[in-house]
């Protein structure tokens, strides 16, 4: 398009001060800058963003419309224990027939953890140093061998990984660098998510530099468009993939494609479940899943008043306590139908940010410090409403939740030494699930964590004593580290520990099991 269409065209969307440094512009940075602006849709982006600012204002109306989960649709690892070898064998039986996918959520920019890399290449300092991308492969590997053990079938668990334009080329490459951490390649499918302008409040976007308009991704729903501009959904069905399990890269205790998740959603004919921790705290900042108008969705804890977060059931536990973990369940005709029919209709969000800006008067950069403007973002978890049947699983917190958001720097919450203390302390219940102990340097036993049952191969991790919650980031926790390929989710420790003696910190790995000198905890 000429210069001067696209001048008329900007100038009738009331974006015309995109070209204000034009002139200063050399000739190859013009030509950046006009195939950015032709590539935007204004009249479509004016219309995202009146509906996105409408959409905020009737969101913060939802609070008298909320209602608790019916007791059907829930599934929990503590109440309903004894289902779970069930579930696990289901799980484990589509996995093993090839019928399980996971799809990982890594387009995101990771600005609050304050690195230039994608969040997944991240090392918080455990004994290993693995990456976040490193302990979800490991966890693929270990999950594809439990299946082959239990049906004697070789099997794969394809793992399509969502980037964006920010985290693309460093994900591939360190992918390729580590050698695929041990997966195949064919099965590691990497696809790019897509990326809207930022907005000050006025709707109008805003430059990045002075050829140059700031971009974004356009949030972890974006997921849904870009699985059909990529042919994921085909390549799934090609597959003759059935279930597929989505998640965040930021969590460190994540259970890639978990067996028991998977068969507790199949048994109950569900298109489409989430996984959830329980609330306790009406304070905590957690969007929590519920009904609004009978419909399943997400209410974000900014939506609603003190009050309702207050609420109490009968048994004492906060009324809307299904705290959203971004972790989900969707069958493949179910993801069909999303990518196909519903997607258009999932609505952007508003999220205010600081958002660095060349100032159109001034021709400076300017970083702000408070919110100057918006990025418009879909959500994942949207497409509740549109399942026939959904379910939510309830996990504890402390086996299978701990995001990486903020760098330590920060504040204390969902911090590189957060996640850490969190994977260490639940490796170490697993030890002392299999009976082994740790002693300190007197040789004396160190406070045991009584032992909870087992079930069918896999125990179920101990909800620790009191004495090893952590708190905070001040809580030591007893150095350990087991690898994932040595176990999935606390199984087949015993012959590694069962009767003997550790000293912290204790590494087991494929090479056997390990006392290793004093690291950073
Ligand atoms: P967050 O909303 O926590 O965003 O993402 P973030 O990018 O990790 O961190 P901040 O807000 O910039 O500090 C939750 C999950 O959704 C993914 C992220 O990669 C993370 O796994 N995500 C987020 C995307 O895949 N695309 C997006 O556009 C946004």
């Amino acid at each position: 398009m000429e210069p001067s269409a696209l001048r008329r065209r900007l100038a009738a969307a009331g974006q015309i001060h995109l070209l204000r440094f034009w002139a200063e512009l050399s000739g190859a940075e013009q030509r950046v800058l006009a195939g950015e602006l032709q590539g935007l849709d204004c009249e479509a982006l004016s219309g995202c963003f009146r509906r996105a600012m409408e959409g905020a204002g009737a969101r913060a109306q939802v609070d008298g419309r909320m209602e608790a989960l019916p007791r059907d649709v829930l599934g929990s690892v503590t109440r309903d224990a004894e289902r779970l070898p069930e579930w696990e064998r289901e799980g484990l039986c589509q996995i093993a027939q090839n019928k399980v996918a996971v799809l990982l959520l890594a387009g995101g920019q990771g600005t609050r953890l304050g690195v230039s890399y994608p969040k997944g290449m991240y090392d918080v300092g455990l004994p290993s140093h693995k990456t976040l991308f490193q302990i979800q492969a490991e966890r693929i590997l270990k999950l594809q061998q439990l299946a082959e053990n239990q049906h004697g079938t070789k099997c794969i668990i394809p793992w399509y990984i969502m980037t964006s334009g920010r985290t693309m080329e460093l994900t591939e490459e360190f992918f390729l660098k580590h050698d695929y951490f041990g997966l195949k390649p064919e099965n590691v499918i990497f696809f790019q998510q897509g990326m809207l302008p930022a907005m000050g409040f006025d709707g109008k976007i805003l430059l990045e530099e002075k050829g140059k308009v700031s971009m974004a991704p356009d949030g972890n729903g974006g997921l849904y468009r870009a699985l059909g501009a990529h042919g994921i959904v085909v390549d799934m069905e090609r597959r003759g993939i059935g279930s597929i399990h989505m998640y965040c890269v930021d969590n460190i205790l994540v259970k890639v494609a978990d067996p028991r998740f998977i068969g507790f959603c199949i048994q109950r004919g569900a298109e489409c479940g989430a996984k959830v921790v329980e609330k306790t705290n009406p304070l905590e900042p957690v969007g929590v899943v519920c009904r609004v108008d009978g419909m399943y969705q997400v209410v974000e804890y900014s939506e609603i008043s003190l009050a309702t977060a207050q609420k109490r059931s009968p048994d004492g536990r906060l009324l809307f306590n299904a705290g959203n973990i971004a972790n989900h369940y969707l069958t493949l005709p179910f993801l069909r139908d999303i990518v196909n029919t519903y997607e258009p209709q999932l609505k952007h969000h508003v999220a205010q940010k600081k958002i660095p800006y060349m100032d159109i008067a001034s021709g400076q950069l300017i970083k702000p410090n408070k919110p100057n403007g918006i990025k418009m973002e879909k959500f994942v978890f949207d497409i509740f409403q549109f399942a026939k049947k959904f379910v939510v699983y309830e996990v504890l917190r402390e086996d299978e939740f701990s995001p990486l958001k903020n760098a330590d720097s920060q504040n204390g919450k969902d911090n590189p030494t957060t996640a850490r203390h969190a994977l260490m302390s639940l490796h170490h219940c697993w030890v002392l699930n299999a009976g082994g102990h740790f002693v300190d340097e007197n040789g004396t036993r160190l406070p045991a964590i009584p032992r909870d049952s087992f079930t069918n191969g896999m125990p179920d991790a101990i909800t620790a004593d009191a004495n090893y919650n952590l708190k905070d980031a001040n809580d030591l926790p007893i150095q350990c580290e087991i690898s994932p390929l040595i176990s999935y989710s606390g199984e087949g420790l015993e012959k590694y520990v069962e009767n003997k003696e550790f000293h912290a910190p204790l590494i087991i790995d494929e090479n056997g099991t390990h006392e290793r000198v004093k690291n950073n905890v």
